[in-house]
């Protein structure tokens, strides 16, 4: 959607009538213009009825997640200030690279109906139909080496959780940020780094929710927002999230992570269980006793001893 579309959609979101002449003044263009933005739009699949005298009216609204549409439930400061929605692309993560590598701002968030190859952790792949989630990458220039940045993939589940929380669904979190209902995953986290020891270039935070639908073929139990009666717009779930990473990102920035990892710890399904731990190099059994002040994992093995987990992979038994 163009510039001027999407501000002729801005101005049909209130669902009052807006005339074509009222349209064409506000933005500076034709009538015809006008029309040709509504023809759009209907291709698109908002419902638009247009009655003589009356002017356009939004009858229906397609889940999509357009900026105008995120932005008339919360207007951020930085994180989603500025939005691209595409329809499809190979990974959110990899078309926010691309720009991130070309200069954009940090607070750019970029998502997609479609990914034909979604990147999960650990090098999996992350399954979505059109349409049936909520997809997208959000990037972050923090100004904070590498080293201080492990808590920030916790703070990313906390984020979701909250924002999942404010809009009705109980969320728990499963170290180090998988977001869960029950006992079954509902939104995967991926956060993707780029600089130097001593130096942070950018962030990718890449955020995949199930909201109408989840794939059958994951590895692990997997479930939807929509199966837990939660019925709320892609753009509202998105705009939710947007103001609580913007609001958890602002205690990182202040030297107050610890905050975060408080409520990490209140929201765990993990702490206190029995868990199987997977890490690149061994794999072992013992109890999840409590994260460290930068978000590895403390497990309690049998003998005694404690293991700190910085990477892995967590299954509760
Ligand atoms: C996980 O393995 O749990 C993390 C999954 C992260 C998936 C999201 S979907 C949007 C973004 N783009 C990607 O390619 N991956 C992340």
């Amino acid at each position: 959607m163009n510039e001027t579309t999407a501000l002729v959609l801005s101005q049909l979101l209130t669902g009052e009538p807006r005339s074509g002449e009222a349209m064409a003044r506000e933005l500076g263009i034709s009538r015809a213009a006008v029309w040709k933005h509504i023809t759009t739009l209907r291709g698109l699949g908002y419902e638009i009825c247009s009655a003589t005298g009356a002017g356009y009216t939004l009858t229906l609204c397609p889940d999509a997640l357009h900026a105008a549409l995120v932005h008339r439930y919360y207007l951020p400061e930085m994180i989603g200030k500025t939005i691209i929605s595409l329809p499809e692309c190979g990974s959110t993560n990899a078309e926010l690279r691309a720009r991130a590598e070309q200069g954009a701002e940090a607070g750019l968030v970029l998502t997609a109906d479609e990914q034909h190859t979604g990147r999960g952790r650990r090098g999996r792949t992350w399954v979505a139909a059109r349409g049936e989630a909520l997809l997208f990458s959000t990037l972050l220039r923090p100004l904070l080496p590498p080293s201080e940045l492990a808590g920030l993939t916790l703070l990313a589940g906390v984020a979701v959780a909250e924002a999942l929380r404010a809009l009705g669904v109980e969320t728990r979190l499963k170290w180090p940020n998988d977001v869960y209902i029950g006992g079954q995953k509902v939104c995967g986290i991926l956060a993707e780094l780029s600089g130097e020891l001593d130096h942070t270039s950018y962030v990718i935070l890449g955020i995949g929710l199930n909201v109408w639908g989840h794939p059958n073929c994951s590895q692990q139990s997997s479930t939807c927002l929509a199966d837990h009666g939660a019925r709320h717009s892609r753009a509202r779930i998105l705009a939710a999230i947007l103001q609580s990473l913007e609001h958890n990102l602002s205690y990182l920035t202040a030297g107050k992570l610890a905050v975060v990892l408080d409520k990490w710890r209140a929201l765990s399904n993990t702490l206190g269980r029995e868990i199987s731990v997977s890490t690149s190099t061994e794999t072992f059994t013992g109890v999840a006793r409590d994260i460290t002040p930068e978000g590895a994992l403390i497990v309690a093995l049998k003998d005694g001893q404690e293991k700190v987990v910085a990477a892995g992979d967590v299954s509760i038994r």
